[in-house]
């Protein structure tokens, strides 16, 4: 059997997290919306091998978002242009499922399936931004506890759609002029809590037949249903111990679902700092503390919490007790600070800067950093990381030093398995529903 081999997604996100990333000499202020620097950092990842290059989003903003927030492409617009400048990667579209229609987003990610030759990825967010609710002429945002139903039953029509053409359905038979075989289309007929569709999709199949679906899910309901639905799981974990635990727990609940743990990936997404010796190191983690100012670390730390204002509070006092705030946005991650605060009793201070300043535990030589991902890999931490970095060459430093000592040690791939996305994750592609159906009624 080859050896288990680690997978890699780029974040690729313009001018970067924080407030103060853009304003780095080297870095270009106008990445967000620079389609060159995305086909550049996607082809740095592809010739790495990397399997994914992955684009987050939101859908609010206001004076206190960030630079990266104020002004950037939206993700299946800009990964249908990367699907032209790039041949293996694949490409992970974060949409919202609390203010799409399933029609929509079907049609969307199987047009890029299609156009990228079965490269596509969903990252299925439920948004935390309530300010959302404003700019798609919803009275309310959704408590957090019904997004999650909302994205259950919005995956599955999804699903649904996605099948509703059989493998072989368009026959375009130019001499009997039969374009189609009508009893390989299927409609859907979805009548549920919170959508009505009646289908079928107005696109084919697409290469994967299902694309697959990326999720981040922190909070009770967010595991549950990752561990359900989700194909690989981002998440942000603070320590070793964290990232252990999650694991851990998403492979068992996988396995209660009925599921195989060993097709559920969980990659932790991280910013190494690479450096080619001990003093390069020591600068470039150096330059990335510089560009985290307090100021822009307690706006920072709001956003988990709805873009709560914290400079409201003393910074040096205890970080303050903020009821349930932050159980109806990005409630894990929330939750995670709270308690973060409350078991090392940290000061807002401390805790804002150690949620937006670079950390020690992915910074070294390539050997270090590599040897820090095959611990996290080897002890049952993760089967990959998200790649997102603090400065500007972050991913170029990462692909072409830390890259190749993991290949050294066999723990990276050299090439590609196939041309799908599904292909590097070694997933196979799942028979249509309606064929599968037909198939076992047939033997029977
Ligand atoms: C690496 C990573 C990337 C994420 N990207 C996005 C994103 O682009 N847009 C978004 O709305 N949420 C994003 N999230 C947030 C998750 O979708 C989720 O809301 C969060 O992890 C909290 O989990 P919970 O919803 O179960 O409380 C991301 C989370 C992680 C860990």
């Amino acid at each position: 059997m080859s050896k288990r081999q680690m997978h890699f997604g780029a974040m690729i996100h313009g001018v970067g997290h924080g407030w103060g990333e853009w304003r780095h000499p080297e870095a270009l202020a106008d990445a967000s919306v620079n389609l060159g620097f995305y086909q550049q950092q996607a082809q740095l990842a592809e010739a790495a091998k990397f399997d994914f290059a992955f684009i987050a989003d939101s859908l609010h903003i206001h004076t206190r978002s960030s630079p990266h927030y104020l002004n950037r492409f939206e993700p299946l617009t800009l990964l249908s242009a990367l699907a032209a400048s790039t041949h293996h990667i694949g490409l992970v579209a974060t949409v919202t499922v609390s203010y799409t229609e399933p029609f929509q987003v079907a049609r969307q990610l199987a047009s890029l399936d299609l156009i990228s030759g079965g490269r596509a990825g969903w990252n299925v967010v439920t948004s935390w931004l309530s300010g959302t609710a404003d700019n798609f002429s919803k009275a309310e945002h959704p408590p957090h506890p019904v997004r999650y139903r909302i994205a259950r039953e919005h995956v599955e029509v999804v699903q649904g759609l996605w099948d509703s053409w059989e493998d072989d359905a368009f026959t375009r038979n130019k001499q009997t002029g039969e374009f189609f075989d009508p009893d390989k289309l299927h409609t859907l007929g979805h009548q549920g809590e919170f959508f009505k569709v009646k289908g079928p999709l107005n696109i084919q199949r697409s290469p994967q037949g299902q694309p697959l679906i990326f999720q981040a899910g922190v909070s009770e309901d967010g595991r549950h249903f990752a561990a359900q639905t989700a194909d690989a799981i981002f998440l942000l974990p603070e320590t070793f111990e964290d990232a252990h635990a999650y694991y851990q727990d998403l492979k068992q609940r996988a396995k209660r679902h009925g599921r195989n743990p060993d097709a559920l990936f969980i990659l932790p997404g991280i910013r190494p700092i690479v450096g080619r010796d001990a003093a390069e190191v020591e600068r470039r983690y150096q330059q990335a503390v510089e560009l985290v100012s307090i100021e822009d670390a307690l706006v920072a730390l709001g956003r988990p919490f709805n873009d709560y204002d914290f400079s409201v509070h003393a910074l040096d006092a205890p970080f303050p007790d903020l009821g349930s705030l932050g159980d109806n946005s990005h409630k894990g991650t929330a939750d995670q600070l709270k308690r973060l605060a409350r078991d090392e009793q940290l000061t807002l201070r401390q805790l804002a800067l150690r949620f937006s300043q670079p950390r020690r535990d992915f910074t070294g030589t390539p050997a270090q950093v590599a040897d820090a991902l095959q611990h996290w890999f080897e002890h049952g931490a993760a089967d990959g990381f998200i790649i997102n970095s603090l400065l500007p060459d972050g991913l170029a430093y990462f692909t072409e030093l830390v890259v190749p000592e993991l290949q050294a040690r066999g723990l990276a791939r050299r090439d590609y398995p196939g041309r799908t996305l599904r292909d590097s994750f070694g997933l196979s592609v799942p028979g249509n529903r309606h064929t599968l159906r037909r198939t076992e009624a047939g033997v029977a």
